[in-house]
This record gives structure tokens, sequence and C-alpha cells, in this order.
């Protein structure tokens, strides 16, 4: 109910950040959601506020490129992090974002919770590893949220769940319980909104 009341409300598309100085003030709670590149993150917005355009999902790796921030009305930020493990990305802007990445996860005083999205084909990567790891030097919780469940069988499914909760372990910040959703379907959805709207 809450969540559906939060995300009722007005949502508007506040800025791009390139740099730590450029985040609006910090006089709100906000989650930000952070993933490989082509997860879902931008879509996952999409389908939380029910606005298909607000955040730019593409068919293309690296299309967000900057920190955007997101407003719910004026109770908190949604963020939509730049996707890492883009392979074709220079090595100077890969640097960049990752350097952005971690003042941002280390010293964002109003973050609540950090979504980290894996793909419910793939499970956790390699690539999610770095995130995660850096997740654990900082101080923010962390909560795994599977996107694009549509596309798998159930065998699949509960096969990368599985790996998902046996890799959790080693994370002291993470948040036991993994949400599996379907930006497509509206799978979650409205789970994630609750999780969102009951922060303090
Ligand atoms: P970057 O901004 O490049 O890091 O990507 P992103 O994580 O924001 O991914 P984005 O939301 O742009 O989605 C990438 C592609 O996956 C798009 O073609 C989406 O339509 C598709 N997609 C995202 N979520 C789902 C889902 O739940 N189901 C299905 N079937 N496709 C999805
Ligand atoms: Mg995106």
């Amino acid at each position: 109910e809450k969540g559906r009341l939060l995300f009722a409300g007005p949502v508007d598309f506040v800025k791009g950040v390139v740099a730590m100085p450029g985040l609006p003030p910090a006089d709100r709670l906000e989650v930000c959601f952070a993933g490989r590149s082509n997860v879902g993150k931008s879509s996952l917005i999409n389908a939380l506020t029910g606005r298909k355009t607000l955040a730019r999902a593409s068919n293309t790796p690296g299309r967000t490129q900057e920190i955007n921030y997101f407003a719910l009305g004026e109770q908190r930020y949604m963020v939509d992090l730049p996707g890492y493990g883009y392979a074709e990305a220079p090595l100077a802007v890969v640097e960049k974002w990752q350097a952005l990445l971690r003042s941002y996860l280390q010293g964002r005083q109003t973050l609540r919770r950090a979504f980290v999205l894996v793909d419910t084909r793939h499970g956790i990567k390699a690539v999610d590893q770095e995130i995660l790891s850096l997740l654990d030097k900082s101080a923010v919780t962390f909560q795994v949220v599977m996107t694009k469940a549509d596309k798998v069988n159930a065998a699949t499914r509960e096969a990368n769940i599985e790996q998902v909760q046996a890799a959790l372990t080693k994370h002291p910040a993470a948040y036991p319980e993994i949400v599996i959703t379907s930006s497509e379907k509206g799978e979650g959805i409205e789970t994630l909104r609750a999780i969102i709207a009951t922060l303090e």
C-alpha cells in the first residue's frame, strides 16, 4: 500500500551527474540501481514508475553513462547508475566510471540501499564480484534484484537463484532476500516498490 502510494505520485527526471559535486542536495533518502551493462536497470526504473520512457532503455550496452537522478515527489531519489562490464568501452572511460561509482557508493550519506541487478539467465558473473566487493567496503546495505525473469525457464531460474544465494553468503552487507523481477511482465515490481517505500 505504501509502495503504491509513493509511486502513484509525481515522478521526475532531475539530472544526469558526471562527478560527485554535481549530486543534488542530500535532503531525502535514495536508492540506486547498479549492474552490468544491459542488465535492465533503466527498464526497471521505467517499470517501477510506470513510465515507459523516463529512463532511456536501449539495446546498445553502455547507454547510460551518467548517474541519473529521478525524484519520487519529495520523498525519495532513485538513481540509475552507469552499467559496468561493457567490454568495448575505452579503458579511460571505464576507470572514470569506476572512480565515480566508488565515491558515490562510499560517500553518499542518504543512500539507503543499493540494488544490484543480476540477469536471471546468467546469475552472478565475475564482473559482478567487483561491485560486490566495492559494496562490502561501503556502509550501504545492498540487495540483489534478478531481472528479465520472463526470459528463463523454471529450472534455470531456480538454479540461478541458488547460485546467487550461495554467492551472497560471502557478503555480510547483503540483504538476504532476493527480488525476482520482470520489467516486461511486471513480476516483482510491486514488491520492489514496497521495499523502496518502507526504507527509513
Ligand atoms: P545500460 O544503461 O547500458 O547499463 O543498460 P541497462 O541496465 O539500463 O539496460 P536496459 O534497461 O537499457 O535494458 C537492456 C535491454 O534489455 C533492452 O532491450 C530492454 O528492453 C531489455 N530488458 C530489460 N528488462 C527486461 C525484462 O524484464 N524482460 C525482457 N524480456 N527484456 C528486458
Ligand atoms: Mg540504462
